[in-house]
């Protein structure tokens, strides 16, 4: 155990103790139905050989999707679902042996399906064929918003120790690892030199999908609608430049686009405005069922005469998990904290799935 980490005391929690767990859980497709289960019990030792006690839970749109009842699948035989899928906690025990106790861990959202469809079946089931893939906190595996969890050591990802305060951000980081990871394999099918990047929405997947783009050395430029809060600053932290005007007004062509709003409007100017051998990623989940006027031969004219691509990017796979834990190290982070705008106790679970104002990243927190 590394000698910077604080020492599993008396009053943790000890392996095999049966006293039952505090779980944030939702009954899928009912509105509103969230709700702390106080004596929830104790995680099933078939969820994995791996027992963790609970740091961190993150907090995204897919939570709110599932508290408002338009998303979500409870586990089998259940009729509540415990949310959660941004984790960072700690290894009580890991029956494996490939785990130490103390070590800073977050648990991979998806699981292969079962058949498993050529992808899966290959580790990617983030590119999962048919569908039946399951997803912790999401959809048929309970989540990571409980005092403790358990999961198979394949799925645990291991963080430095010094990412104890951020580790949290893994998961989101995890999502945009994949979008730059499909990009530069998109770009190598031909010369490729980008220089300019344009991340649409400054929310939490933008502002990381940005830093990686710094990372990469390139000139990247943040646009949202907000002109107050802190996704200026957030934005010029990284050295990258934030923009408020439409992206018709931008002035100049992006080599790559990362859209993370899902808003209608703002994905179809970006294919648009895509320089040529341009690369757009759509990150950002739209709602749906708002319809707008476009003009579907211009945009394919524009992307075909000039070679773009549009692609959608979701999930991720363990590779790119290591990627995130890298960028993560690699990232200033004291920039990587300020995107946690709020950090909640359990307890007040409520608060924290109320979406506030100037609300980037919100934490659920569970030991301190
Ligand atoms: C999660 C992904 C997940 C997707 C769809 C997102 O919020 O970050 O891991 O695949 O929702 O369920």
């Amino acid at each position: 155990m590394p000698s910077d980490l604080p020492a599993l005391g008396a009053t943790q929690p000890t392996a095999g103790k049966d006293e039952g767990v505090r779980a944030v859980t939702v009954t899928p497709g009912v509105a509103n139905s969230l709700s702390l289960v106080e004596d929830h019990p104790e995680p099933d030792a078939e969820e994995g050989s791996v027992l963790v006690e609970a740091l961190a839970v993150g907090i995204c749109g897919t939570d709110h999707e599932i508290i408002a009842g338009d998303y979500g699948e409870a586990p089998p035989g259940a009729d509540r679902l415990i949310i959660g899928h941004e984790s960072l906690g700690r290894v009580i025990e890991d029956s494996s042996g490939t785990l130490q106790p103390g070590d800073l861990v977050a648990g991979i959202v998806r699981h292969p399906d079962p058949v498993p469809c050529p992808n899966c079946a290959v580790g990617e089931w983030d590119m999962c064929r048919n569908g039946q893939y399951t997803e912790h906190g999401i959809k048929a595996l309970p989540g990571f918003a409980r005092d403790r969890w358990r999961i198979e050591h394949q799925y645990a990802v291991k963080l430095d120790p010094a990412l104890a305060q951020v580790g949290v951000l893994l998961e989101p980081t995890s999502v945009v690892a994949k979008a730059w990871d499909h990009i530069e394999r998109i770009g190598h099918r031909a010369e490729w030199q980008p220089q300019t990047v344009l991340v649409t929405g400054a929310g939490p997947i933008g502002l990381l999908a940005a830093l990686l783009g710094t990372q990469r050395g390139l000139t990247v430029h943040v646009l949202d609608r907000n002109t107050e809060g802190p996704k200026p600053e957030l934005v010029a932290g990284l050295g990258a430049t934030y923009h408020t005007v439409t992206v018709n007004e931008l002035p100049f062509e992006p080599d790559v686009v990362i859209e993370c709003t899902g808003a209608p409007s703002v994905v179809l100017d970006v294919m648009c405005k895509a320089a040529p051998n341009g690369i757009v990623c759509l990150a950002g989940v739209s709602s749906g069922g708002r319809t707008i006027d476009f003009d579907a031969g211009a945009l394919n004219r524009a992307l075909v005469l000039e070679n773009n691509v549009v692609f959608g990017s979701v999930n991720a796979n363990r590779r790119h998990w290591s990627m995130a834990a890298q960028a993560l190290a690699r990232a200033d982070q004291v920039w990587l904290e300020s995107l946690v705008t709020r950090r909640v106790p359990v307890n007040r679970y409520a608060d924290a799935y109320t979406a506030g104002p100037d609300d980037i990243k919100v934490v659920l927190e569970f030991a301190s």
